[in-house]
């Protein structure tokens, strides 16, 4: 039996590329497998957030993945930083990984951007407390979008290299689950960046949060090039932001590219967008209407909180413990 492990960001909305990339395959893991599913605030801070804001954002991330239809009875939900596990055993990992290791992460130095001397240290060591995340529950399986496949090689090699530096059997390494047709969603306004929550331009993303008026205007604007849709998908080489419209038809339809060519090859985007933009407000408009009863419950979402913590510590700290034992700190 596998035992799955996931975590989300608390910053900005969740978007189509979250729910497409990742959030998708948590809801349907949680029926077959023992899933624990984690809003990150602790990730959250390695670059600067206003208190009130992140407070705000890890209660409306927790409710926007109820929404999406992660259920608390069925998976283990809760904010990382109240479970202390997560930052005591990054400790002990960022002792095992090697500075090398770290200085090999493309996500740092994009994040870092110019100013590397002026990022914090916690942006550096990030990917040591994903791994952290993962290996807290010996988690076996991961679901991430395709973003993330660098920091969960090493999370593998953190564990490798603990195992044997230990002479134990104690992290089972953790296999990335990037599954499904869109494990890299691109921004609507430049088909060759991912669509993400920092992207200071709204327009580059769908967010689960927007009504039908506001997906309709934001497909309608959406980057594409002068040509008609090709027949196969051959014919969508050189041409990202066709390449991911169609791809976006593709997800959210449950069909194949080859599929959706079929119907739109030789049409036009006049005639592809509103489309898409219809296929959008019928699969989210669930998920918005029930994110908005949630999200102002307080009470529901504290104890929500408050629940999955407590499940959460109750299998990471047998795990600790058996970490401090392995490297020689209590009997
Ligand atoms: P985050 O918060 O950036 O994204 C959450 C999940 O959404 C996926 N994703 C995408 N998938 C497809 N297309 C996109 N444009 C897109 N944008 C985001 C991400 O791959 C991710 O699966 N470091 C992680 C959070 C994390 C974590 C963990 C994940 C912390 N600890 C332990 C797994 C295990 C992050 O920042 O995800």
């Amino acid at each position: 039996m596998s035992r799955i492990f996931s975590g989300i960001q608390p910053t900005g909305n969740l978007h189509l590329g979250n729910y497409l990339g990742a959030i998708r395959n948590w809801v349907r893991m949680q029926d077959a497998h023992e899933c624990i599913f984690s809003v990150v605030d602790l990730h959250a801070i390695t670059v600067a957030q206003d208190p009130a804001t992140l407070r705000r954002g890890i209660h409306e991330m927790t409710a926007a993945l109820i929404a999406a239809g992660l259920d608390p009875e069925r998976c283990v939900l809760f904010p990382q930083s109240r479970v202390r596990v997560h930052a005591e055993l990054a400790w002990v990992l960022m002792c095992t990984a090697r500075v090398g290791w770290l200085n090999r992460m493309t996500q740092f130095k994009e994040k870092s951007g110019k100013d590397r001397e002026g990022a914090s240290v916690g942006l550096y060591t990030y990917p040591v407390l994903q791994a952290a995340d993962i290996l807290a529950y010996k988690a076996t399986h991961v679901p991430v979008g395709e973003d993330q496949k660098q920091h969960l090689e090493l999370a593998r090699d953190i564990a490798i290299k603990f195992n044997n530096d230990m002479g134990v059997e104690l992290f089972p390494p953790p296999e990335p689950v990037i599954e499904g047709p869109a494990t890299r969603v691109m921004s609507l306004r430049d088909g060759s960046s991912k669509m993400s929550k920092s992207d200071p331009s709204d327009q580059s993303r769908i967010n689960l949060t927007d009504d039908a008026d506001t997906i309709a205007a934001k497909v309608k604007r959406a980057k594409t090039d002068p040509d008609a849709l090709p027949s196969e998908a051959a014919g969508l080489a050189g041409r990202p932001e066709a390449a991911n419209l169609v791809n976006l038809m593709a997800a959210l339809t449950d069909r194949s590219i080859a599929d959706v060519l079929a119907e739109f090859g030789g049409k036009g985007f006049g005639a592809f967008k509103p489309a898409l933009a219809e296929v959008m407000v019928t699969r989210l408009a669930p998920i918005t209407s029930r994110f908005n009863e949630l999200k102002n419950d307080d009470v529901a979402i504290e104890a929500i909180c408050a629940r999955g913590a407590e499940r959460a510590r109750a299998i990471a700290e047998p795990v600790l413990a058996e970490v401090h034992r392995a490297v020689g700190f209590v009997a």
